[in-house]
């Protein structure tokens, strides 16, 4: 399949997301977030989520379709994310793919949440990038990878050994009072502080860390030091605190990532994922891969956190390279492995 139309179904989490591309084109991107019913518990509650999915696919898949002025019948396949994320969330999707896919004699192809963000980017950047270092950093998950082709061959380098990226700027936001979710609005509160005011440690970072953990993060002392600062300057500057933390976080990331990259002698790195919406990020990001020589691609702000137009494009991209659909009826997988990009 050359140019396949393809749908692509995102309920991992709170957004019942729906993408439709053909070949690398995007049509169609709908969204609908559950964010708003999760914000009083301070994170996602699992069964509010799913009973909003349910609620929320049929009207969305439609709208996807009317806005990418296709029918069902002209889908050549349907992708759908089987993992990893909430299960019952996950169920909704995956159940509501098989169906269609069965219903309209299409192949279904059940395919991996993190390598999908990743390939999101193939539908900003129409050029091959690998092999290329993907610096993966959302609310569940913050790894280095190494991409040798985004269908079929991803290696893990390194991941966090506790919070993820952005649990760390959901957590802090909490105690900054910021609201949930806490990354942009953190990245909101930061451009009015001082990134320098306060020198809050980058967790795994010392000479036997980058021995023995070279591409692994921690970010649990990062967000304890927060937490003693606070205590101990009761007149302190939210957005002095927001932009130091944001700034720490930044220059770990970076740091690692570009370690990876000299490390492993390729000079392309993808950043992708809820945290590379990050606007300083997104700077430093530039900045240190202009100077270092390393080719970078980040998705639009809109593609990097979670969306269906991410699920449609790796579908797109697996029906391209003659990848094998998944089996009928699959069961979803609430962690799957990274390494795993679609199931058999
Ligand atoms: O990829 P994503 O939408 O969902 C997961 O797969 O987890 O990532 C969501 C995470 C949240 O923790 C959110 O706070 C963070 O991405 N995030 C940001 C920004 N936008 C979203 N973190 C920092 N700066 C942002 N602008
Ligand atoms: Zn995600």
């Amino acid at each position: 399949m050359n140019e396949p139309l393809v749908l692509g179904i995102e309920t991992s989490c709170d957004e019942t997301a729906i993408g439709i591309v053909r070949g690398r084109t995007l049509l169609a991107n709908e969204i609908a977030s559950s964010v708003e019913e999760h914000a009083r518990f301070g994170g996602v509650v699992p069964e509010i989520a799913s009973r909003a999915h349910l609620e929320s696919i049929i009207p969305s898949i439609e709208r996807a379709l009317k806005a990418a002025k296709v029918n069902l019948n002209d889908l050549d396949a349907i992708g759908v994310t089987a993992g990893p994320g909430l299960v019952g969330a996950l169920l909704v999707g995956t159940s509501s793919a098989a169906g269609l896919a069965q219903g309209l004699d299409i192949p279904l192809y059940g395919v991996n949440h993190l390598a999908a963000h990743i390939s999101v980017d193939y539908l900003t950047h129409n050029l091959p990038v690998e092999p290329t270092i993907a610096l993966l950093v959302s609310g569940g998950h913050s790894s280095l990878l190494q991409v040798d082709e985004i269908t079929s061959s991803i290696t893990k380098l390194g991941a966090t050994m506790d919070d993820a990226a952005g649990e760390a700027f959901d957590k802090i936001a909490r105690i900054l009072d910021l609201g949930f979710p806490g990354g942009p609005a953190i990245d909101i509160d930061a451009r009015s502080g001082r990134a320098d005011a306060i020198d809050f440690p980058r967790g795994l970072t010392t000479s036997n860390d980058w021995a023995a953990r070279p591409f692994d993060f921690s970010f649990s002392g990062l967000k304890t030091a927060v937490a003693r600062y606070l205590e101990s300057t009761p007149a302190y500057v939210r957005s002095d605190v927001a932009a130091s933390f944001q700034e720490a976080v930044v220059d770990v990331l970076l740091l690692k990532a570009l370690a990876a990259c000299k490390d492993s002698g390729i000079d392309s790195l993808v950043i992708a994922g809820g945290v590379a919406a990050n606007s300083r990020l997104r700077v430093v990001a530039q900045e240190r891969c202009e100077k270092a020589g390393i080719s970078l691609r980040i998705p639009a702000p809109g593609l990097c956190t979670d969306n269906g137009a991410m699920v449609a494009a790796l579908t797109s991209l697996m029906a391209s390279a003659g990848r094998t659909a998944t089996a009928g009826a699959f069961d979803a997988q609430s962690s799957l492995p990274v390494e795993v990009v679609s199931l058999k």
